[in-house]
């Protein structure tokens, strides 16, 4: 798939179950391999970074067997890790490399965690400053950078505040704090997704929230168990758009995740007079899950700041996108996290959305994308730099734009969603029929 050709099209419509959640899939298979037995995941992310996450644990000497979207992992209790032979390899993973170094700073044996280029350019510091607290020893490029070598030593428990909203940076501490005796506790500057609380929690874990802090009791035994992974909300949004661009849509998608720590998306979307329904079915593996019903509705247009932000950053790209389709168009602040994700967000998305004419004012911390008011989207070459949410982001935007838009290597989608275009065709009602 050298390059993808889209254009306008007429309707979108249909019934869908998306592919599992890739941060519950990722934290499934990590802590099922920390756990004692074996347990088994269904509908697990057929992302390659989640695939990646699998790599690094066989590694580490857990046997896995992957059987269609299901994968079984032979859990060997949290000392039962073995010296990696060589670098694990993270891909294009950041949660696998950040989850990882919480789980690996308290083994008995040295490990290195590496990545692509993109992962080894992104900051690291975040994670290796709360660990080396904790008494881990960790080595890093230029102190931020992946290749990262971990030596493994004896932890202890800390009180952590992390400086960035970050789930993985939590997610990293909560990881170590397993090895530690006593108490870990990360207070939390916005409350990011908690799905390593919640799988803990399932698992036997003893761990708890209350005001912004989560603690964490250390040396549990983690109970293997039969989780099914719920669609991802994250996948979700990208076809949610698609209804919103293109007149005559109606979608329902079945199982999503709904996890009141990803549902900003949603808020924000009915905040601009989306017309969703969401019915909640109920908590499955300690997750909330259910079915989200959209039909095309013009939109007003907003504005993402603070806390919001944050609570939506994985849906940015798309976000910005669509503004060009909403009456006011969608101002985005406080968000130069964009900056350090697979690819610099901020950067990618002003680049192509000018490319299809789009009226774009870029600051350090976001963006402002102009409403229908500068005009319909042109049909340009965009170059998603690598990154799977940009090149999906604008195969969404090209729906409603005049004439072809060409998206350069496509198949960079399969970081998080390989059958991205697959299905979207399957939806789609083209222009021309
Ligand atoms: C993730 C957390 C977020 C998100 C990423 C997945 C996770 O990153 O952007 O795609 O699974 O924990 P940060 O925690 O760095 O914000």
């Amino acid at each position: 798939m050298a390059k993808k050709r889209i254009r306008s099209a007429q309707a979108f419509r249909g019934v869908l179950t998306l592919p599992g959640d890739k941060s519950i899939s990722h934290r499934s298979a990590i802590l099922a391999a920390l756990a004692e037995g074996k347990s088994e995941i269904f509908n697990y992310s057929p992302a390659a970074d989640c695939e990646s996450t699998l790599l690094c644990l066989r590694g580490l000497g857990v046997n896995i067997e992957e059987k269609g979207s299901s994968v079984i992992v032979e859990g060997k209790g949290l000392t039962g890790w073995a010296k990696p032979r060589k670098a694990l390899d993270a891909g294009n993973s950041g949660t696998t490399m950040r989850l990882l170094a919480g789980a690996l700073a308290g083994q008995k044996f040295p490990a290195e965690l590496t990545g692509d280029n993109s992962l080894r350019r992104r900051p690291m510091r975040r994670v290796m400053e709360p660990l080396r607290q904790m008494g881990a020893k960790i080595e890093a490029r230029e102190d931020e950078f992946a290749p990262l070598k971990l030596e493994g030593s004896a932890l202890r428990a800390i009180e952590y505040a992390p400086k960035v909203a970050s789930a993985q940076v939590k997610s990293a501490v909560l990881l170590a704090g397993l090895f530690a005796e006593g108490e870990t506790v990360v207070h939390e500057p916005v409350h990011t997704r908690d799905h390593t609380e919640l799988a803990l929690r399932e698992m036997g874990a003893a761990i708890t929230r209350k005001d912004g802090a989560v603690r964490l009791e250390g040396r549990p035994k983690l109970k293997a168990r039969q989780v099914i992974v719920p669609g991802d909300l994250s996948a979700a949004t990208f076809f949610l758009a698609a209804t919103l661009i293109v007149p005559d849509s109606e979608l329902i998608l079945q199982g999503v995740g709904l996890n009141p720590t990803r549902t900003a998306v949603l808020d924000f979307l009915a905040s601009m007079g989306a017309p969703l329904s969401v019915v909640a079915l109920g908590t499955r593996d300690g997750e909330l899950t259910g079915d989200i019903n959209v039909h095309h509705a013009a939109i007003k247009g907003g504005k993402i700041s603070g806390a919001l932000t944050a609570r939506l950053i994985d849906e940015l790209p798309m976000l910005a996108a669509l503004a060009p389709y909403t009456e006011e168009g969608i101002e985005i602040r406080d968000a130069k996290e964009l900056r350090v994700k697979e690819s610099d967000r901020i950067a990618a998305m002003a680049e192509n959305l000018r490319k299809m004419c789009a009226e774009v004012e870029e600051f350090p911390d976001g963006m402002r994308v102009g409403g229908r008011a500068a005009g319909r989207l042109r049909g340009a070459t965009i170059d998603p730099h690598d990154d799977h949410r940009i090149a999906m982001a604008f195969a969404i935007a090209a729906l409603g734009a005049e004439g072809e838009t060409v998206i350069r290597n496509p198949h960079c989608v399969a970081i998080s969603f390989p059958n991205f275009f697959e299905l979207l065709e399957s939806l789609l009602k083209p222009q021309s029929e």
